[in-house]
């Protein structure tokens, strides 16, 4: 009971979309309909500016890790693990947003720091040196989901970690199919363009 519990609060609070929360308070306007039409921090960077951004990013990471660490307290690591996997299917699949979310990426880190610290850290670093080295967020995203799963196999996690990094990094990269597309064709945006 509690496990399911853990689950259903981690979907919903997942589902928390503060990318639209927080844009509509700050310039009144659907972040669905501006930028690159993403419900996640990024688009708000474009669209609100870096202070408001933030709080989207504080948001997103708090939910993820929230959720996680509800679950580890209450429930077992596999049990944790699946509610890192609800957290995405709320952020990418919110209710609140017609199932239509983001991308996973944030939350996806708030979720590792509950779960993978270390590797969370790896995951950052990684995507801040390709954002510095290339300016596309995106790129630097899917590349810093690559090493999640790469840095779990390293450090010799628990089974249920490791099945929860595979997953969790093939969703943020799948679910950025679109900036691959524009990546591929040299359309991309850059950060601070
Ligand atoms: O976390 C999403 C980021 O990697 C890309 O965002 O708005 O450029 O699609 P966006």
């Amino acid at each position: 009971m509690k496990s399911i519990l853990c689950l259903v609060i981690a979907y919903f609070l997942g589902a928390i979309p503060w990318a639209y929360i927080v844009t509509k308070a700050v310039k009144g306007i659907d972040i669905r309909q501006v930028g690159s039409g993403n419900v996640g921090f990024t688009n708000a960077l474009r669209t609100i500016g870096k202070g408001p951004a933030l709080l989207v990013l504080a948001g997103d990471i708090g939910k993820g890790a929230a959720a996680v660490l509800l679950a580890k307290y209450l429930a077992t690591p596999t049990i944790a693990a699946l509610a890192g996997i609800m957290v995405l299917l709320g952020h990418n699949y919110p209710i609140y947003l017609g199932f239509k979310g983001g991308k996973g990426a944030a939350a996806g880190f708030g979720v590792m720091l509950a779960l993978l610290p270390l590797e969370a850290l790896i995951a950052v670093v990684v995507w801040l040196a390709v954002i510095f080295l290339t300016r596309y967020v995106s790129l630097g995203t899917i590349v810093g989901a690559l090493t999640v799963p790469i840095s779990t196999i390293i450090f010799n996690q628990e089974l249920p970690y490791l099945l929860f990094s595979i997953v969790a990094a093939a969703f943020v990269i799948v679910k950025h199919h679109s900036n691959i597309r524009r990546l591929i064709e040299g359309t991309e945006s850059k950060i601070g363009k």
